[in-house]
């Protein structure tokens, strides 16, 4: 029996190695990122999402041709069947987006034409159209709750402006399709993030695709997670201006609350992605009545890292980027779950690649030798 007992349980399976990918690095020590062996701060800015997607899922930086034809494909698939655009405009008026989103992803495994086949072939184009997918769902989804229509895909527009124009239902700037382009860049892969431990976990089981990417959509929306970038605009909306951060901040540390959007589990420097994502932030045009939520960010990252050396993380000027965008913050996390799609299925293909059950063990706390007491003699 003892030996059952021994080996203490690492919280949080902090610091365990629990696969091997060449996806993307995360150097917590230097606050660093790679896509491939590419640093972030090459690609940033420099490529567009459907260049950052294939890149992860081939393996190299795609060729004009090649790109080109990735991005025609992604529009092409960027379309539902009738009976999801019914879920979702059946859903709840109220239903949190993510949870429509999970569960219209889960419905799509009930008609695709590769269902139950995993070959490397079939994942591709599985991960192709879910890809597109997510995209198509979020953006029908405002549409719908806010206009009644959905807009189709525009093989004109690239990714993030076939997003934007059928999320917005307008034609976005230059200025807004370009920094739209390097978020989604920027969200696309980050090692072993929780979702996409919970996505490899998943296909581990030989369960498909279909399967792991509502696992992942599952967990990222918890908000010590991707759930985090919407709990940061409603921060911000609840402290209302810089003069009240101070006694805000210092309330929830006292009280013992985390800031949301601060600490990783991984970066013990600042997250390289969130650089970019505050330069936006300040680049953006501020929408109307909302000009107080930047110098507010601002305020909270000197003052949280004054009083506790922690920097911002990816969600917390995300926040304020998307709002300038006009994304309302309940699809914050949506957004975030369109771009990391990619990462997971770029993982779900790794681990099939080379896959063995994923199955670790647990330190047993309860007892033993207990007596059974049939139903009749329990009181
Ligand atoms: N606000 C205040 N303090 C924080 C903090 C935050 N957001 N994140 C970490 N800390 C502090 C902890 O209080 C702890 O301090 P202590 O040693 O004085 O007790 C220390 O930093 C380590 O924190 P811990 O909770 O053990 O880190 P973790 O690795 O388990 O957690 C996160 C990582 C991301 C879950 C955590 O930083 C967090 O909850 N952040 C807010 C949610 C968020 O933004 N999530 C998105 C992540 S990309």
């Amino acid at each position: 029996m003892d030996g059952k007992k021994r080996g203490q349980p690492i919280r949080g399976l902090e610091g365990v190695v629990a696969a091997e990918t060449s996806l993307s690095f995360v150097d917590g020590d230097n606050g660093k990122l790679y896509y491939r062996g590419y640093d972030i701060d090459e690609l940033a800015g420099r490529i567009s999402f459907e260049e950052a997607v294939y890149l992860l899922w081939m393996g190299a930086l795609p060729t004009a041709e090649q790109v080109e034809e990735l991005r025609s494909e992604l529009t092409a698939d960027m379309r539902l069947p009738q009976q999801v655009y019914e879920l979702i405009r059946h859903a709840p008026p109220n239903a949190d987006p993510m949870v429509v989103l999970r569960t219209a992803i889960s419905a799509l495994d009930l008609f695709d034409p590769d269902t139950g086949r995993n070959t490397e072939a079939a994942n591709l184009r599985k991960g192709k159209r879910l890809l597109a997918q997510v995209a198509t769902i979020v953006a029908s989804l405002h549409q719908i709750r806010s206009h009644g229509v959905v807009r189709s895909a525009d093989q004109g527009l690239g990714f993030a402006g076939n997003f934007l124009y059928m999320f917005l239902g307008r034609l976005p700037d230059e200025l807004e399709r370009s920094v739209f382009d390097t978020l989604l860049v920027l969200h696309a892969d980050h090692g072993l993030a929780a979702s996409t431990f919970a996505a490899r976990v998943t296909v581990s089981t030989l369960a498909g695709m279909h399967s792991a990417i509502t696992a992942g959509l599952a967990n990222l929306n918890g908000p010590l997670h991707g759930g985090a970038n919407r709990k940061v605009i409603e921060m911000l909306e609840e402290i209302g201006g810089p003069e009240r951060v101070e006694a805000y901040i210092d309330g929830m540390l006292a009280s013992g609350h985390k800031i949301m959007g601060f600490g990783h589990r991984v970066y013990k420097t600042e997250d390289p992605r969130s650089r970019y994502l505050r330069r936006f932030a300040e680049e953006l045009p501020r929408r109307e009545g909302r000009e107080h939520l930047l110098e507010v960010s601002h305020r909270i990252e000197s003052l949280v890292f004054e009083r506790k050396g922690i920097y911002p993380n990816v969600d917390f000027y995300s926040a304020t980027v998307q709002e300038a965008l006009g994304i309302p913050k309940e699809y914050f996390t949506c957004v975030f779950a369109v771009s990391r799609t990619a990462g997971w299925v770029a993982h779900v293909m790794e681990q099939f690649r080379d896959n063995r059950l994923i199955r670790p063990t647990s330190k047993y706390v309860g007892g033993f030798d207990k007596s059974f007491v049939p139903l009749g003699q329990r009181g």
